[in-house]
């Protein structure tokens, strides 16, 4: 089961809108001009039409927030914050891979099975207790 949830949340899909990240990043666009992570709050978000409407105009009658579809989800119940891992000074690109050449935004690799958390926890002497990511929070 577990493995059919990974399979199912976390490889590239058919967005509302064609966006490419490749194209955007080149255009000298960073990551938080688009994903902000609020404080308090423990997730990244994704855009709505308001930061596409200064460049792409013809987008002013979206409809929002526009629908995007998730490409990766950690499973419910378990605790997870980017902004811990993000201030622990690990880049976007060690977990997302180079975003900067994704045309469609494509899983590279696992990172939402316990075992992706595991391992890095294990290589960089973060916390391995099963209440961490279970029942702490
Ligand atoms: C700072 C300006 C800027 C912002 C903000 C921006 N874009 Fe773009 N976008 C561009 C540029 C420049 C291109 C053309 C890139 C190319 O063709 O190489 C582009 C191209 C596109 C295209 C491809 C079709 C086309 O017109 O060439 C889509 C779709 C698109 N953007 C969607 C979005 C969405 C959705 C957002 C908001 C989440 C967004 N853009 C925000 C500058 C921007
Ligand atoms: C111009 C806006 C824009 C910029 C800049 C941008 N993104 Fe995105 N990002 C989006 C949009 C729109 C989506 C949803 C559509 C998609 O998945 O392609 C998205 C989706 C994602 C997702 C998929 C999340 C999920 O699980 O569904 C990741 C990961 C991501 N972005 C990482 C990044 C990283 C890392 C950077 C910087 C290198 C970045 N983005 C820069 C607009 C942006
Ligand atoms: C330690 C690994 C890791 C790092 C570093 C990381 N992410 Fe993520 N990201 C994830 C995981 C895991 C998810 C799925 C989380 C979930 O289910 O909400 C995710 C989801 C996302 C999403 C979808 C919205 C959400 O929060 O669920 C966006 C957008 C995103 N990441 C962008 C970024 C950007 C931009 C950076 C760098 C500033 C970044 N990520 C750094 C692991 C990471
Ligand atoms: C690339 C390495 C890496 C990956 C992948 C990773 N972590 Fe972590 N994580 C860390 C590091 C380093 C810390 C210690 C941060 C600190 O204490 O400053 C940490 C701390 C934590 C904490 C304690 C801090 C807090 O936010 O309460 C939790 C919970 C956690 N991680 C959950 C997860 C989960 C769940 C996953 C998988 C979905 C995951 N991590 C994947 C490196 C990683
Ligand atoms: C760093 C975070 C983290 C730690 C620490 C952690 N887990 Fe997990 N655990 C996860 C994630 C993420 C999942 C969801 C995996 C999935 O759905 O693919 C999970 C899922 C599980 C599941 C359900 C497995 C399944 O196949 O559905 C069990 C049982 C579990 N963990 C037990 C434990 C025990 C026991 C410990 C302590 C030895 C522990 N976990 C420590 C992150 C963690």
């Amino acid at each position: 089961m577990a493995w059919l949830m990974v399979a199912v949340l976390c490889y590239a899909t058919t967005q509302p809108i064609p966006y490419s990240h490749k194209k955007h990043i080149a255009a000298g666009l960073k990551c938080k001009d688009c994903h902000t992570g609020p404080d308090p709050g423990e997730r990244m978000t994704l855009p709505a039409a308001p930061k596409c409407i200064g460049c792409h105009p013809t987008m002013a009658g979206i409809k929002q927030p526009i629908a995007w579809k998730r490409i990766c989800a950690v499973a419910a119940g378990v605790y997870w914050s980017h902004r811990t891992h993000t201030n622990a000074g690990i880049e976007c690109e060690t977990c997302h891979g180079d975003v900067s050449k994704m045309d469609v935004m494509t899983r590279v690799k696992d990172i939402t099975s316990m075992t992706a958390c595991m391992d890095c926890h294990r290589e960089r002497n973060a916390g391995l207790g099963c209440e961490l990511c279970h029942e702490g929070k």
